[in-house]
């Protein structure tokens, strides 16, 4: 009996992991996120968590916010999501309406209740005034605010068709400048030393050449 309740376990720990292989797939085909850079950003915020002493139980929803924390963009139209220039702020609102979507979807899977909060608040900003709830402080999940720190730094490094990454030094200095408004500087002190380590591998993913990094 006991073998047969570990055996449905290891099925359905087995079946959650290929969906969420799944939909990091369907974001890659979108070109939300490609492979590549989601299994980065959660390697990152894995590391980030453990740093902070988030509980070894935790770490699994850590991983899932950071794969798929976007995944809400999927119900944003392409031609908002990929407009190249301003934004109108009806265009706006759509594109920020993604975490609440990206909740509705994780939170209907068991065991993934949490890892949709952190999704839900991935863009709240430290001084409460991010989105959707303009949560502030730590008031935010520890998790969603490592999410935010993380994603940034990798959106400004990486290539865009339309402007180039920043170098490694320029966006840790974006970084710093925004804490306490927009990130928690706990967060930004322990995520630095990782993405120095890695920022090498990091330039080589996103196209630049290893000698812009640091
Ligand atoms: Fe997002």
């Amino acid at each position: 009996m006991r073998l047969r309740v570990k055996e449905l376990e290891e099925q359905h720990l087995a079946f959650r992991n290929s969906l969420i292989c799944a939909f990091n797939q369907l974001l890659d085909l979108k070109d939300i996120s490609t492979g590549v850079h989601s299994t980065r950003l959660a390697e990152w915020a894995i590391r980030v968590a453990r740093k902070l002493n988030i509980p070894e139980d935790r770490i699994y929803q850590v991983e899932v916010a950071a794969l798929l924390h976007d995944v809400g963009k999927i119900g944003v139209p392409d031609a908002i999501l990929k407009k190249q220039g301003p934004l109108t702020s009806e265009e706006r609102a759509a594109i920020n309406r993604h975490p609440e979507y990206s909740w509705s979807i994780l939170r209907l899977f068991p065991g993934l209740e949490e890892a949709s909060l952190y999704a839900l608040h991935h863009h709240e900003n430290f001084d409460g005034t991010g989105y959707p709830a303009g949560l502030k402080g730590h008031d935010i999940p520890i998790v969603s605010r490592i999410v935010s720190v993380i994603d940034a730094y990798d959106a400004m490094v990486s290539n865009r068709c339309y402007r180039k990454g920043l170098s490694h030094g320029e966006a840790i200095h974006r970084l710093l400048e925004s804490t306490e408004t927009q990130f928690d500087a706990e967060v930004v002190r322990t995520f630095i030393p990782i993405a120095e380590q890695e920022a090498a591998d990091v330039f080589a993913a996103a196209g630049t050449s290893t000698s812009a990094v640091l």
